[in-house]
Parts: C-alpha cells; sequence; structure tokens
C-alpha cells in the first residue's frame, strides 16, 4: 500500500514555531516517525510539504496517476481557506485523511472550518505527531 502525506505551510518550521502550540520536536522528527510507522504498517510512504497552495494541489493530482492509495493531509493555514485543495482532494477520489497537530476545535474563529477535511473519511485532531500515526493506521486498516 502507497500512501502520501502531505503537509501544509509552516509545518517545516515545526520545533521553532509556537512551541507552546506545537511542541518542541522538529519537521525531521516528524518526518522519521511516519516512516519508522509506514514501515511498520508494511505501507510505502511519500512525505511531501510544501508552503505553496498551487504545489499542494500539484501534488494531490499527482497521486490519482501515481498509484497512491491513500492520503494523510494535514493543510496547515490552507485547511481553513482552501477550496481548491478540497477540490482536488474530491477530483482525485483517493482516501483522504485529516490531520492536525494542534487542537484546532479549541483555537480561534477562523480556523473552525475545514474545506479539505469536507473530503476526508476521518480526522485526527490535536493528537499531536500521533495523529499521523492514527490516520496512517486508519489508511492502511482499509486495505
Ligand atoms: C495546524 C492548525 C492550523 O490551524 C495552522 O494554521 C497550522 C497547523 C495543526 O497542525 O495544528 O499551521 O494544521
Amino acid at each position: 500500500m502507497k500512501l502520501l502525506v502531505v503537509n501544509g505551510p509552516n509545518l517545516n518550521m515545526l520545533g521553532i514555531r509556537e512551541k507552546h502550540i506545537y511542541g518542541d520536536r522538529d519537521y525531521d522528527a516528524l518526518c522519521r516517525c511516519v516512516r519508522e510507522w509506514a514501515e511498520a504498517l508494511d505501507c510505502q510512504v511519500e512525505i511531501f510539504q510544501s508552503n505553496h497552495e498551487g504545489a499542494i494541489v500539484d501534488r494531490i493530482q499527482q497521486a490519482y496517476f501515481d498509484g497512491t492509495d491513500g492520503i494523510v493531509i494535514n493543510p496547515a493555514a490552507y485547511t481553513h481557506t482552501s477550496v481548491a485543495i478540497l477540490d482536488a482532494l474530491k477530483a482525485v477520489q483517493l482516501p483522504a485523511v485529516e490531520v492536525h497537530i494542534s487542537d484546532v476545535t479549541q483555537r480561534e474563529d477562523f480556523r473552525q472550518v475545514s474545506y479539505a477535511g469536507m473530503a476526508c473519511a476521518a480526522h485526527y485532531i490535536g493528537l499531536g505527531f500521533e495523529g499521523y500515526h492514527e490516520a496512517m493506521k486508519y489508511l492502511a486498516g482499509q486495505r
């Protein structure tokens, strides 16, 4: 099974940005965890991060053609603004799961809408890095 993990803007700044919200582990630590979890689940995984909305749309579209079986996505700030990412997820019709490190439900009003989440089968919110693990287990369980 081939999984694609998509991370949106500023997630490459983990370990530097707002540590009281996102913790002090950096982006490389997240990627290491994801790769270890993929191996344990007997899945292939590709991890993609971009600060650019169009690049994220392009990568989701590419997933339709490259044999991806499921997408784990943390669209970061684009969660709350991007109809284009929602449309891309709907276009490819691959099983997708939404992840947020922080508990967005307990944060500002502008974080209360999730466009991408509307195309996702499951949502792991506020579980820190472990949310990615839960999302990967969910998709692996669909095999
Ligand atoms: C986030 C939550 C978003 O609201 C925020 O813009 C992020 C990260 C999270 O993982 O908690 O950049 O997606």
